[in-house]
């Protein structure tokens, strides 16, 4: 199906370095393909060593006068990209859903959910504030000023192609620093018509370079801007295997990280729990890009008490969602992002049923009847789920949710933190003493407490443990892409 836009304009398919649209050195390209049939429909440079270089040469020479520019200026630059997010909302949203399959009522709530990361970014930029120090003898001035840390790369994923790359790049424009970004190979086009609304808005040369590659290409462009010492900040979301080689690149020439990897969440539900809100909570979190996010439930243990009453009525929830092409307006579940994810999805399904789970609804592919191609999977819940099943383990990242009955609570919340991840946890009880003692027990950055829908610009996002370290969004997301400078000033006595 072809991309239908009503400004054509903004289906880009060259990198963008030092002001200008271009291919990539080597002239070689690759495919961007339909996620539910993998069928590709356009393609993008496949950037390599000396793209990148070129990026950060264009990075580097547009940073003094970026950063020299006042907060308010900057500001200014984000409001009006901002505007142009939402005012192309709707052709953006459509080539979400095209690249990366997640339907496009949900792909609208991505375009408001980026866009709500550079409005709030433009109104930080002016609170950068520092301190003044009471100094500790006479004739001094001592000061902490805060300072952007120079080029940044950042490095995003497919699950959301422009939310991810809008709350990395908004924070790091807003500080001072300018930016060298690789979107992920499954979606590089709503990145790259994102950088072109940034230009509409007036962005100036070399502030911001975006190149495009294959999962191929990619190593050797990453591996350029780890070696490169004028790269003072890499940013990162996505595999907890890729965040520790970039953690140990980039040691050589030590520069700041942002990592944002990936998670096993837990959802408790405590037999105090409020049963309704409870399910409700777990449709919004857990199957929210069709189970493809980082935060979303890995692990759904339930109070003996009221697990079979929860089961049921989850069950008649997630049965009734509809599955069906991204490009669909009613759909509420869309193809996985591709044929890998399709198999680890199955290979959990069929360990945990080795291991000696029931399937409760799902639990298998899905095709025909509208359903073109074979990356559509039914929501699933499985009863009987256990610690011996990968999915105990390993984050599915797709529409399974697993149910483990527990009885106790200091049990249930061990088992929860029973894993190197922590990124996202969440509880429902209505017990005051029990939402605190459970709440500063979990080891997890994120936690939601009667409550599934946790993401927003205003909140700091990010993990513990394996799941990384930083924060996105919040005023804490603009503190990651500066660093503090202390003046002392004397002979004023
Ligand atoms: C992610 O999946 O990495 C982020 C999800 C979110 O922003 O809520």
């Amino acid at each position: 199906m072809p991309l239908t836009l009503t400004r054509p304009e903004l289906s880009r398919s060259q990198n963008f370095i030092a002001g200008k649209w271009q291919d990539a050195a080597s002239g070689a390209r690759h495919p961007v393909s339909d996620p539910a049939t993998g069928i590709e429909f356009t393609s993008v440079p496949d950037s390599g060593a000396a793209d990148a270089q070129a990026a950060t040469d264009a990075a580097h020479a547009a940073f003094d006068t970026w950063r020299d520019r006042t907060a308010r200026e900057r500001a200014q630059f984000l409001k009006r990209w901002h505007a142009a997010i939402v005012a192309n909302g709707e052709d953006l949203a459509r080539i979400i859903s095209r690249e990366q399959g997640k339907p496009l009522a949900e792909a609208r709530g991505e375009v408001a959910y980026g866009a709500s990361y550079v409005e709030w970014f433009a109104e930080e930029a002016v609170r950068a504030y520092g301190d003044m120090i009471p100094a500790l003898m006479p004739g001094k001035r001592m000061m902490a000023v805060k300072e952007p840390v120079g080029v940044v790369a950042a490095v995003t994923p497919w699950n959301f192609p422009l939310a991810m790359i809008a709350r990395k790049i908004a924070p790091a424009l807003a500080a001072g620093c300018t930016v060298v970004a690789k979107p992920a190979e499954d979606t590089p086009l709503t990145a790259l018509a994102l950088v072109r609304l940034a230009e509409e808005a007036g962005l100036p040369a070399g502030v911001l370079n975006i190149v495009t590659a294959s999962r191929d290409h990619t190593p050797a462009t990453v591996a350029n801007w780890l070696a490169d010492s004028r790269v003072r900040k890499i940013t990162f979301t996505g595999s907890t295997p890729v965040g520790k080689y970039l953690a140990r690149e980039s040691a050589e020439t030590l520069k700041k990280l942002s990592l944002e990897l990936g998670g096993n969440a837990p959802f408790i539900v405590f037999d105090d729990a409020d049963l309704d809100a409870a399910v409700t909570g777990l449709m919004a979190a857990k199957f929210r890009n069709g189970g493809q996010t980082c935060v979303c439930p890995n692990r759904v243990y339930v109070q003996s008490g009221v697990y079979d009453a929860f089961a049921r009525k989850l069950v008649e929830r997630v049965a009734a969602l509809r599955v069906g092409p991204a490009t669909r307006d009613d759909s509420q579940i869309g193809p996985m992002i591709n044929a890998r994810a399709v198999h680890k999805i199955e290979r959990h399904v069929e360990d945990a049923l080795a291991h000696g789970a029931t399937v409760l609804t799902g639990g298998r592919r899905l095709s025909g009847d509208g359903l073109e191609g074979a990356n559509y999977y039914a929501p699933t819940v499985l009863g009987n789920a256990n610690r011996d099943m990968a999915l105990f383990r390993e984050e599915t990242f797709g529409p399974v949710a697993p149910l483990f009955r527990f009885d106790d609570d200091a049990d249930v919340v061990r088992e929860a933190n029973d894993t190197p991840f922590g990124l996202a946890a969440y509880f429902y009880s209505t017990d005051v003493r029990r939402i605190w003692r459970v709440a500063s027990r979990l080891e997890s950055g994120v936690i939601g407490i009667n409550e599934g829908a946790v993401a927003s610009e205003a909140a700091p996002f990010g993990g513990m443990k394996e799941s990384g370290y930083g924060r996105e969004g919040s005023r804490y997301g603009l503190d990651d892409y500066m660093h503090v400078k202390y003046l002392c000033q004397g002979g004023l006595a």
